[in-house]
């Protein structure tokens, strides 16, 4: 059900959870310190409670009420990407974030994001907490259409068009000295290198050391199985998800994710293709995985390797 801004401003004062566009992708939103609505999130999505939410600003300023940091690698990364697909791993002062929205930890993440559609609320409302609107485990929702597959048709959205970026915000940590990132996303590695001064290093989550908890769990996965394939070879058939310029075997059919020259558009449409295959009720496709290398391509390998994990 599409709403207006007011509306959707009124149902976050009261408690309520809406889809709010950004430019990354739909996110879900509740007022960060309503507990009831954060427990509405963590239950709509089937979230597991060891993942932390991120929490959304109209303007870094607001951080001044969450955290105590003077540090100038900050002041320079807000400078530069907020507002933008870059989120922050922070720690925080005492008391000031429900133990719930950041799962335990004695850290908060926190992101302004770009669509003027979220900004504009975000003015109205304050803080407000956010993770992608789609159900646990699912393709994120890069329309609102999108967001009513998961939530169905009476669930109240916010329009806002297609995210451009289509790929979820860039996730920094800093430890030691130095920024790290533990999630990859619509910013790459390399565009931070002039304004650090080095390319901060992908740390990647696992149980051993669990960065960043949501990277633990199942992601981005459409219902049906996908296989990731680097080598093709005559006798293949079925579909396959892949690029424009390449050539497969002639009983291959195939679902064009876009150009190799564009990393850009393969991110835009990626969920969307993929929540194509389970419309058309595929049960199997096979994956392009011979991507170039570096840049927005790593983030788009992350994704698709993470589509493809076994249920
Ligand atoms: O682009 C985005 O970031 C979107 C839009 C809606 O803003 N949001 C989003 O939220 O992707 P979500 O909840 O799907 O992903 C948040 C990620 C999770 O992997 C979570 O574990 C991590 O951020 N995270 C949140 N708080 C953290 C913390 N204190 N320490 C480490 N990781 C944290
Ligand atoms: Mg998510």
């Amino acid at each position: 059900m599409r709403i207006t801004l007011a509306n959707a401003a009124d149902i976050l004062k009261n408690g309520g959870v809406v889809a709010v566009p950004t430019e990354t992708v739909y996110g879900l939103a509740a007022s960060f310190d309503n507990i009831h609505a954060v427990e509405s999130i963590f239950a709509l999505k089937g979230r597991p409670s060891n993942n932390p939410l991120i929490i959304h600003l109209a303007c870094s300023r607001d951080l001044s009420r969450f955290c105590d940091i003077e540090s100038q690698s900050l002041r320079l990364l807000d400078k530069s990407f907020w507002p933008g697909p870059m989120t922050l791993v922070l720690p925080i002062k005492a008391d000031v974030i429900p133990s719930r929205v950041r799962a335990g930890l004695s850290t908060a993440a926190f992101r302004v994001p770009q669509h003027p559609v979220a900004l504009k609320l975000l003015q109205l409302t304050g803080p407000l907490v956010m993770p992608s609107a789609n159900l646990s485990g699912r393709p994120s929702a890069t329309t609102s259409h999108h967001v009513e597959e998961d939530f169905g048709f009476d669930f109240p959205v916010l329009e806002g068009g297609g995210c451009d970026k289509g790929v979820e915000s860039t996730v920094l940590i800093y430890d030691s000295g130095r920024w790290s990132i533990i999630r990859q996303g619509a910013l790459t590695a390399e565009s931070f290198r002039d304004v650090l001064g080095y390319t901060p290093e992908i740390k990647t989550t696992n149980k051993e050391s669990p960065l960043c908890p949501g990277q633990l769990h199942r992601h981005y996965a459409p219902r049906a199985k996908l296989q990731l394939v680097t080598v093709f070879t005559p006798e293949m058939n079925g579909l396959v998800l892949g690029f424009k310029e390449r050539k497969y075997p002639k009983n291959l059919t195939v679902i064009c994710m876009g150009s190799l020259d564009s990393p850009e558009g393969v991110a835009e449409n990626l969920y969307k293709t993929l929540r194509e295959l389970d419309s058309e009720n595929i049960e199997s496709a096979r994956v392009d995985y011979d991507l170039p290398s570096g840049g927005l391509w790593q983030t788009i390998a992350e994704r698709l390797g993470k589509a493809a994990e076994e249920k």
